[in-house]
């Protein structure tokens, strides 16, 4: 008889529930507080798993708890949200999309996973997949972006980052693709709010990310905290286990977010605990993350119906196999010291700073960057965020420390030693206080240029944290347009979870920098871009609004029937805005000028089941090197089902020489020409597509060519 078999025959029915339970330990709490006697509950077997348990001291004080005092003895799980870093923090999600890097993606969460692992944490609850096109919405800054395309990338990235080839044991965490599903898409980007879309918007949008973590080999998948047309994630069976168990094939498990199952009694599709904990358990849902549903609510459940016990013993079972795989029940206490990364303990501080470098967009420059440290004898650094540290590290930043974080003031100061640099905060991040901006507006007047330090606080963004407003908070418009007006040349940093609305800045500072959320190593980062010591390369991961109105915007949207003619009154268009954002996907300036040309696309006419190669000349025709990201999109022209004005298919990237040219080459995969059809499942449909290439999602910079997808015997086959 198995291990697991074996402990099945013995557990009674509350040390199996306990198995389905997690609660937190300690204090920094990412939902309400409920007071809970941890170790009580451990030492009676009701608790299975403990999350918010950062520090190896912490986690072996609790394992040994279950060991030594349990009667079962059965080792605990440890979960812990290693987001974007553990100690050495990463930039925020959203910046590090910009840098369009798998690479770098799969490297930053490795580097996480190590740091978390030596401390016995064993599940990260990351990445975040949730494609979100609303800068209201606080949590875009945790996810991919809007791109359903790089939601997919980032997605096997990080699961293969987070967990290596054997989670724990190996050194690394187990992965938790979060939150299943369509939580970006909230009503009035308001968090938590209710969720209303279309099933095919769902299968083409927001599903495909979380298939990629399935296939990637994901051990958990949490489900979210919103309904979709009126069904809790929660409670929805059809999603949980109809679609990503009986379809997709996950054999992991699903934990619930905080307090997720009682909330069905608030969504009102549960009239009590019991009822939650019944529809949780039937859904699919292995572990319930605070919240007691399942230690209060499953006994009463039980009495009311006594089948629940296979669902139980199902999860039990499901649980218990990820605790063996994990290696739990051999080294509890985790695989010992796991060795170093190879780079060493400076390792991670080196990646910190390149994946920060990476993530940094330029969006405005009017000749003032790079700034030339030759030329610079005195600098002001004017604005709240001129000497922050905790901020650099977003929402989010596990146990990453302020103390340890580099400012801007810091990296540049270290990065112009022969420069004078003065601060000046100016105004508040928040507030009416406006009595030091005239100290700012001195300090800009006297200096040869000003760097504008900008933005939101880190708690701004992130879980509750949505902002009707997203633009610059407080006086800082003021600020910058008073520094601005005095004519010394200025260059605005933006550091925020989110796109910040601010058309104002984009049309009079020199230059405005998206600097996100960028980490333990911001300031270095961004003295060594600003000064060119490195060339900015990062892309807009998402669209950058003009206007809060715009709200939601995003390039791939289908054209309908009317799309916008500035000539024609009956087309769909504003009065008073443009449709344009501010700026689009992909969106982001060089130190130096790249051309594309002779677009080829092999072969012309396509039998269904074929790849198509697609290649581009790239040139760099400035003075700098630089890293030009090519993007490769698809526009299906005609379908059985209308298709967005063009789709994001490939993309690369590549390094180049001033005066250099070299072919970039990408191959479109048979599926890649599939949408979803009429039947909500993926087609291929014979016709003709446009391949549109480029930096951005804007047909003015894209090079195209027709390619032909021939029909087969029969007109449409599925894939
Ligand atoms: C929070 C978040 C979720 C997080 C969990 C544990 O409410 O929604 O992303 O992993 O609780 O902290």
């Amino acid at each position: 008889m198995s291990r697991i078999d074996q402990l099945l025959a013995a557990m009674t029915v509350e040390e199996k529930i306990g198995q389905l339970t997690m609660r937190a330990a300690g204090t920094n709490l990412t939902g309400p507080d409920q007071p809970y006697d941890l170790p009580a509950g451990i030492a009676a077997g009701r608790i299975g798993s403990a999350f918010h348990v950062s520090r190896r001291e912490d986690t072996h004080r609790l394992q040994e708890l279950a060991l030594g005092r349990s009667r079962l003895g059965i080792p605990l799980l440890f979960g812990l949200d290693v987001v974007h870093g553990y100690r050495t923090i990463f930039p925020t999600p959203l910046g590090e999309m910009a840098a369009f890097d798998v690479g770098l993606w799969q490297a930053t969460a490795r580097e996480a996973a190590a740091e978390a692992a030596r401390a016995g944490v064993h599940m990260t609850f990351a990445p975040m997949l949730d494609i979100a096109r609303d800068p209201r919405w606080g949590r875009i800054v945790e996810g991919p972006g809007e791109d359903t395309l790089l939601g997919v990338r980032v997605a096997a990235a990080k699961v293969r980052g987070y967990q290596g080839d054997n989670p724990v044991r190996g050194g690394g965490l187990a992965a938790t693709a979060k939150h299943f599903v369509a939580y970006g898409a909230p009503a009035a980007g308001r968090d938590y709010a209710p969720v209303d879309i279309s099933e095919r918007t769902l299968r083409e949008v927001y599903l495909p990310p979380f298939r990629a973590a399935v296939d990637a080999g994901v051990i958990a998948i949490m489900p979210a905290f919103n309904d979709i047309a009126g069904i809790p994630m929660s409670a929805n069976r059809r999603l949980l286990s109809d679609v990503v168990r009986g379809e997709w094939g996950f054999t992991g498990i699903f934990v619930s977010d905080y307090d997720a199952v009682p909330e069905l009694i608030r969504h009102g599709v549960a009239g009590d605990l019991a009822e939650a904990a019944s529809l949780a358990l039937r859904a699919g849902i292995d572990i319930e993350m605070m919240g007691g549903a399942y230690e209060y609510g499953l006994p009463v459940a039980l009495k009311r119906d006594p089948s629940l016990i296979e669902d139980i013993d199902a999860c039990v079972r499901r649980v218990l196999a990820l605790k063996e795989r994990l290696g739990l029940f051999d080294t509890p206490f985790g695989p010992g010291a796991t060795p170093e990364t190879p780079g060493g303990p400076a390792a991670p501080r080196t990646l910190a700073r390149d994946a920060a470098r990476r993530s940094i967009v330029v969006l405005v420059n009017r000749g003032v960057l790079p700034l030339e440290p030759s030329s610079l004898r005195r600098l002001a650094l004017v604005g709240p965020l001129a000497s922050a540290r905790r901020d650099m590290l977003g929402p989010w930043a596990c146990i990453g420390s302020g103390d340890k974080a580099v400012s801007v003031e810091a990296g540049l100061k270290a990065a112009l030693p022969d420069c004078r640099v003065d601060v000046a905060p100016g105004v508040a991040i928040e507030g009416a206080d406006r009595s030091a901006i005239g100290d700012a507006v001195r300090l800009a007047r006297e200096a040869d240029a000003v760097v504008l330090c900008l933005g939101e606080a880190w708690a701004m963004s992130g879980e509750a944290s949505s902002r009707a407003g997203p633009g610059l908070p407080g006086l800082q418009e003021d600020l910058a347009a008073a520094v601005i007006e005095t004519g010394t040349p200025t260059v605005a940093l933006l550091s925020s979870g989110r796109p910040l609305i601010a058309p104002r800045l984009m049309k009079t500072a020199d230059a405005v920098v998206a600097a996100w959320f960028l980490g333990s190593e911001a300031g270095h980062a961004i003295a060594d871009v600003l000064t060119g010591r490195c060339e900015p390369c990062g892309r807009l991961p998402v669209s950058w609004p003009r206007s809060v109105g715009q709200i939601p915007v995003w390039y791939a949207e289908r054209p309908s029937g009317r799309p916008q003619d500035p000539a024609d009154k009956y087309t769909s268009k504003y009065l008073d805005m443009l449709n344009e954002p501010q700026f689009v996907f992909g969106h982001g300036l060089a130190y130096t000028r790249f051309r594309l040309s002779g677009l080829t696309v092999e072969p012309s006419e396509l039998r269904t089941g074929e790849a198509l190669d697609v290649a581009v000349e790239v040139s760099n025709d400035g003075e700098r090197r630089g890293e030009e990201t090519v993007l490769v999109f698809l526009h299906d022209l005609v379908a059985s089902v209308s298709q967005p004005v063009m789709a994001l298919k490939g993309f690369a990237k590549v390094a180049l020489e001033p005066g250099e040219t070299r072919r970039v080459s990408l191959t479109l995969a048979p599926e890649d020409f599939a949408f979803v059809g009429t039947e909500l499942v993926p087609v291929v449909e014979p016709g003709t597509f446009e391949v549109l290439v480029g930096p951005r999602a804007d047909r003015a910079a894209l090079l195209s060519a027709k390619v032909t997808l021939l029909p087969d015997s029969d007109t449409a086959s599925r894939t």
